[in-house]
């Protein structure tokens, strides 16, 4: 113990000076740049705040953390009593206490919950632990935003562990997939919650979780950085509507790693804003499978680059790896790659779709999201349509520098128009013309 306290003292020393350092080389940089006498004191400021924070980090994990349980703020876990409140109650105590926190959600219960906004900023470095099951409120009337279920909003470093117990259950098949107009046209098209929501965050975790029939969107990361979500299981029937596993948006340096995904929507959806976007070790179908958009809708201007899905497994899935922007957009959706990846009976296993509409019409417009350096490589297995490979691309903004390598897909012939391929070694389907 002693000797552990000496190694992590040190550690904290060396992470203090480096800050240190590290804030004296910017200081200097800003003093050549800007000779504003704000500038630099602001940047001091900033730097006190950066070693404080430091330094209740390192104490808290010197210490065991403190457990806040929701049960002591009288949830039930009866699968039927409203726990909304003693989650809420529960939630000020751990993000305002000091140190390490433990929000233990306990094992072997079921909480019923309308919607919950959990927000920070917290005092605290939190850890929730789920290890029971949450469990979504069927009426609409318990919903106060009809677009979110669970909301973490603005804490940074949290960790969201569910054990290899907690369970996050949105029970969305009898009031929200049977309405949805997706499945029955005669209904209105309405909101529906997405069932994990975190918005906001620097330093987020999301591990060793289960969600499961989400409403709508199963998790979605919005405008977070640092993130690393692993071992997750995300599942929700083929047919249930719009039940994205993870939806990426706005969000920078993200890892997805080690986890399984069988939904009726995208595996992992990556829309605009999304930068650095790693995906290990994927297992996914039922579902729409990895997808890149769709960018560029009503006109937007769209950026998403970094993206690299590296070792996947998809089966029975609509669509394998796809880039889809609508028409009218602008921006890029570029340096991609997606490697060692295994699909086995996939309607469209490579496509990037240009002319995307998932309105009853859209019209041919000009402009286009400019796709460039794409990379698919060592990718096999079996289409279930007899097109392979699908590249529809932007007539006035073709497909630049798109690479296969060492691609094989069997049972399926490759469609290309407007773009510029460039084949390696072992491609088939080839495409003809370009
Ligand atoms: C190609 O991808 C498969 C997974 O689909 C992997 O098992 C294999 O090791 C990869 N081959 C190389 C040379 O990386
Ligand atoms: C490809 O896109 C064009 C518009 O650029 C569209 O007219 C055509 O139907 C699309 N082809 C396929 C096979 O989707």
């Amino acid at each position: 113990m002693a000797h552990c306290c000496t190694v992590l003292t040190g550690l904290l020393v060396w992470s203090l000076f480096m800050l240190s350092w590290c804030e004296a080389s910017r200081n200097n940089i800003n003093r050549y740049d800007h000779s504003y006498g704000t500038f630099k004191s602001n940047s001091l400021i900033k730097r006190r705040d950066d070693i404080t924070r430091l330094k209740s980090v390192a104490r808290a994990s010197l210490r065991l953390p403190t457990t806040v349980s929701v049960s002591d703020f009288g949830a039930k876990g009866d699968g039927k009593t409203d726990d909304t409140q003693a989650f809420v109650n529960a939630w000020k105590k751990a993000c305002s206490s000091s140190g390490a926190v433990n929000l233990l959600v306990p094992e072997g219960k079921t909480y019923f919950l309308k919607s919950l906004r959990l927000n920070g900023p917290c005092k605290s470095v939190l850890t929730v632990q789920i290890l029971g099951t949450l469990s979504a409120s069927q009426q609409r009337s318990d919903y106060e935003d009809l677009s979110k279920w669970i909301t973490f909003d603005g804490v940074n470093s949290l960790t969201v562990d569910g054990g290899a117990t907690g369970t996050v259950n949105g029970n969305g098949a009898e009031t929200w997939w049977e309405n949805s107009c997706k499945r029955n046209e005669a209904k209105k098209c309405t909101k529906a919650p997405t069932a994990l929501t975190f918005y906001n965050s620097k330093n987020l975790r999301v591990n060793n979780l289960r969600v499961k029939d989400a409403q709508q969107i199963q998790i979605s990361i919005e405008k977070c950085s640092n993130v690393q979500v692993s071992n997750v299981e995300v599942t929700a029937p083929a047919d249930s509507p719009n039940t994205d596993g993870i939806h990426i948006t706005n969000t920078q340096n993200i890892q997805v790693s080690n986890s399984i995904i069988g939904t009726g929507d995208d595996c992992i959806s990556i829309e605009s804003g999304s930068q650095n976007v790693q995906i290990n070790d994927l297992t996914c179908g039922p579902g729409h499978g990895i997808s890149i958009g769709s960018l560029g809708d009503d006109n937007s201007k769209a950026f998403v680059s970094g993206v690299t899905v590296d070792g996947a497994k998809l089966s029975g899935t609509d669509n394998g790896v796809r880039i889809k922007t609508n028409q009218g957009g602008s921006g890029t959706a570029s340096n991609i790659i997606f490697q060692n990846i295994q699909m086995e009976n996939v309607e469209n296993p490579i496509i990037i779709d240009q002319d995307y509409c998932d309105k009853s019409k859209c019209t041919e417009q000009k402009s286009a999201v400019q796709i460039k350096n794409v990379v698919y490589r060592n990718i096999s297995g079996t289409s279930a349509s007899d097109i392979a490979i699908t590249f529809n691309c932007s007539k006035n903004y073709p497909c630049q520098g798109i690479v296969l390598d060492k691609v094989n897909i069997k049972g399926g012939k490759a469609s290309c128009s407007n773009a510029n391929v460039m084949d390696k070694d072992g491609v088939l389907p080839q495409c003809k013309s370009t």
